[in-house]
């Protein structure tokens, strides 16, 4: 029987287990800190930073119902100036083995590339997650970025001109055809991807008839998207090789093996911090005493034939504060 894993290189760097805080769900790590031993995970991805600050949607912005929660917070946070100042020298002070993400947001390329060109040059993160699929934003005048090929393809290459770091594309799951995107995304340069961001959804007062979060439309997370994020793994991991990053609904150990044997290398946990802030944290020490994980992680049983490939993005010369695990 083969023994469980002691770690994995993805990205060009050592994961010590594959659970990551979902961006916007663990505010700039600072903020969860107190409750979540951070070093304890695979990583952690930041809120969405846009350059100028947000204040975000009318509340209320998160609303539970049976299956999951809707929310539509509206990428509130405070500007890439102030996370270069703030959250970005205390997680490169304060987190040593934890693998982090920036996420960026804007309505333009325009603004994506500032973002990358003005972040990179700080330490103690390893990448980049384009967040392209935000259900409570979008490009000016236009869909998500994701949803539109043209838009989706100039982003990620003009995102990968000005940063050597790894660039993770988080995709929408209302597309018609997401391998397709997937190709695209890879094609222009992301060195993964990031599957899936919340799905449109609406909640309503049934008496009132009234939306119950201020926005009207919200994103749904948590269980209810579950088998939509696996199904998106599955189908994307045979159409690309690179390596993906499973989100959607996982509460449990068992739900982030489904997407590691539907064809993640890593995962990330979002809604479940909210009722259980340790939960990504049980799920991670659980999965690494399983001796059956799939690769990246074991030789188990389980993995992608000819699946997502492990190996580093050649990014040898990316510049991190972070200990090499
Ligand atoms: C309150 C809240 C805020 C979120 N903010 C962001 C964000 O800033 N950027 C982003 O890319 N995704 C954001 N998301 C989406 C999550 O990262 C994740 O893709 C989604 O919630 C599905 O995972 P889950 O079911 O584990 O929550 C947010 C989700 C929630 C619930």
């Amino acid at each position: 029987m083969s023994r469980p894993a002691a770690g994995a290189e993805l990205f060009g760097v050592r994961f010590r287990n594959p659970v990551l805080l979902a961006a916007g769900t663990c505010g700039f790590g600072r903020e969860v800190s107190e409750v979540i031993d951070l070093d304890a995970l695979g990583g952690l991805v930041t809120k969405s930073v846009t350059l100028e600050p947000r204040h975000g949607n009318p509340a209320p912005r998160v609303a539970e119902f049976g299956a999951g929660m809707i929310n539509s917070i509206g990428l509130a946070n405070p500007g890439v100036d102030a996370v270069l100042t703030g959250p970005l020298p205390w997680l490169a002070a304060h987190v040593r083995r934890a693998r982090v993400w920036v996420s960026v947001a804007g309505h333009t390329v325009g603004e994506y590339v500032e973002l990358v060109r003005r972040i990179d040059g700080a330490e103690g993160f390893v990448g980049f997650e384009l967040n392209l699929s935000c259900p409570n934003d979008s490009r000016l005048g236009g869909r998500a970025f994701s949803l539109d090929r043209e838009a989706l393809d100039e982003v990620v290459r003009r995102c990968r001109e000005v940063t050597e770091r790894p660039l993770l594309a988080k995709l929408a799951p209302n597309d018609p055809d997401l391998p397709d995107t997937a190709r695209t995304a890879v094609a222009a340069g992301a060195d993964g991807l990031t599957l899936i961001n919340t799905l449109p959804g609406r909640v309503l007062d049934p008496d009132a008839g009234s939306a119950r979060i201020g926005a009207g439309q919200g994103g749904v997370s948590g269980p209810a998207l579950r088998p939509v994020g696996v199904q998106a793994v599955y189908a994307v991991a045979r159409a690309v090789d690179v390596p993906i990053v499973g989100v959607g609904g996982i509460l449990r150990a068992e739900h982030a093996l489904e997407y590691l044997r539907a064809g993640a290398s890593l995962v990330q946990m979002g809604t479940a911090s909210f009722a259980a802030p340790r939960a990504a944290e049980r799920v991670a020490e659980r999965l690494m005493r399983r001796p059956d994980l799939p690769a990246p992680w074991g030789a188990g049983p389980g993995g992608v034939p000819g699946g997502p490939s492990t190996a580093a993005a050649g990014l040898d010369t990316v510049s991190s504060t972070q200990e090499s695990a």
